[in-house]
């Protein structure tokens, strides 16, 4: 079995994923659009908020503790609610290699299925375990976006992907 536990993360989850979402922020500014600078300065009831917006996966591991997240966020807008983005992917390294990463993925393909005709994601062109992860769970890369982020000075190309749901 599983040393992990997953579960959609809820209002009364806000602490513990504001401290995780921020010690990814942290630890690999090139790996997300948003900047820790940025969401260090948001209060518990700004991630809570985040929690009832969007479906967002968290996995925990034996002690309780918090280790792994992925989100789902389905746009209100008439033109785009059948697109699905699935964002801020992240493990802490101690439990890396170990499946959870693959089951956060499956979590929120699960969860998109029937809502949505496809997901897509961006990624950095460079992060070979995320880029390796989203393909052998269906993503097919679709486009290149040079110079995506630019993380003090050092721009990163990122690429796209999608997952076809039909
Ligand atoms: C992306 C992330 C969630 C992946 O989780 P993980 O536990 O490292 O995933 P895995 O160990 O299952 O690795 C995924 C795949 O990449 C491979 N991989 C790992 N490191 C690699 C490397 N340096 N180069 C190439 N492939 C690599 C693994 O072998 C695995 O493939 P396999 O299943 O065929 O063996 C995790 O690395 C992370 O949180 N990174 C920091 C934040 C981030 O990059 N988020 C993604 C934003 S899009």
């Amino acid at each position: 079995m599983s040393a992990f536990q997953l579960r959609r993360l809820e209002a009364r989850d806000a602490e513990r994923y504001r401290a995780l979402r921020l010690d990814g922020l942290l630890r690999h500014p090139e790996a997300f659009g948003a900047s820790h600078e940025d969401e260090a300065k948001q209060p518990p009831e700004w991630f809570a908020n985040r929690l009832a917006m969007a479906a967002i996966f968290g996995g925990f591991d034996a002690a309780g503790t918090l280790v792994g997240v992925a989100g789902l966020s389905i746009p209100n807008a008439i033109k785009s609610k059948h697109k699905g983005i699935l964002w801020g992917m992240y493990v802490v390294e101690a439990a890396r290699a170990s499946g959870l990463a693959r089951r956060l993925v499956e979590a929120v393909i699960d969860e998109a299925r029937g809502k949505v005709e496809q997901l897509q994601l961006t990624v950095v062109a460079s992060n070979a375990p995320a880029l390796r992860l989203y393909s052998k769970l269906g993503f097919v890369g679709y486009g290149l976006e040079k110079r995506a982020l630019c993380v003090d000075g050092q721009y990163f190309d990122e690429t796209l992907m999608a997952l076809s749901l039909d």
